[in-house]
C-alpha cells in the first residue's frame, strides 16, 4: 500500500506523520511506502523544520534525510491513500489536482483516531516547541488506529 501524508509547507506536520508511520509500518512487517507532500511549495527542496526533526529524535525516529516536496494531481495515480493534516490541506489539493482529485482516496489523519469527527492537526509553524509535542502527540495516536484497523481487517 502506497500512503502519502499531505500538509500545507510539508516541514512540520507531515514530515512527521511519514516517519511515524513509516517507522511503526516497519515494526509491524508491513510492506508500506509512506511519503509526504505540501501543498503550498514554499519550503520545496528543505529538510523538516528543526523542532519537527527534534521532536522526532526523542521519540527515535530520524526524519532528517527527508525534503519537501510539492503534492501535485499526479499523486492520485501513485498513492492508495492520502491523508491530509487539515482540513484547509484538503481545499488546497482539490484546487491543485482539479478533475483528478478522487475523494475516495482522501480522509483527515484524525478521522483514523475519531472517525467522522473532522478534527485539523493544528499547525504548529507559527508557534513554540509545545506545539510541536502536541503534533507528534496526535500523529502518532492516529497512526496507531490506523495500523490497528489495518491489522484488524487482514486477520
Ligand atoms: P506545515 O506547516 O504545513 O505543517 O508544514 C507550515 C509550514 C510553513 C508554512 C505553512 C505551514 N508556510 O506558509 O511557509
Amino acid at each position: 500500500m502506497n500512503i502519502l501524508m499531505v500538509c500545507l509547507g510539508n516541514i512540520c506536520r507531515s514530515p512527521l506523520a511519514e516517519g511515524v508511520l513509516q517507522h511503526k509500518a516497519a515494526a509491524a512487517g508491513l510492506d508500506w511506502q509512506v511519503d509526504s507532500a505540501g501543498t503550498n511549495g514554499y519550503h520545496v527542496g528543505e529538510a523538516p523544520h528543526k523542532l519537527s526533526q527534534k521532536v522526532a529524535k526523542m521519540n527515535g525516529i530520524d526524519i532528517c534525510n527527508q525534503k519537501a516536496r510539492r503534492f501535485s494531481a499526479s499523486d492520485f495515480k501513485n498513492y492508495d491513500k492520502i491523508y491530509a493534516m487539515a482540513d484547509e490541506v484538503i481545499d488546497e489539493m482539490k484546487w491543485i489536482a482539479g478533475d483528478k482529485y478522487d475523494a475516495s482516496k482522501v480522509d483527515l489523519l484524525m478521522n483514523e483516531l475519531h472517525p467522522g469527527k473532522n478534527e485539523d492537526i493544528p499547525d504548529p509553524w507559527y508557534g513554540t516547541e509545545p506545539g510541536y509535542h502536541k503534533t507528534y502527540e496526535m500523529i502518532d495516536q492516529a497512526t496507531d488506529a490506523l495500523i490497528e484497523k489495518y491489522n484488524k481487517n487482514i486477520r
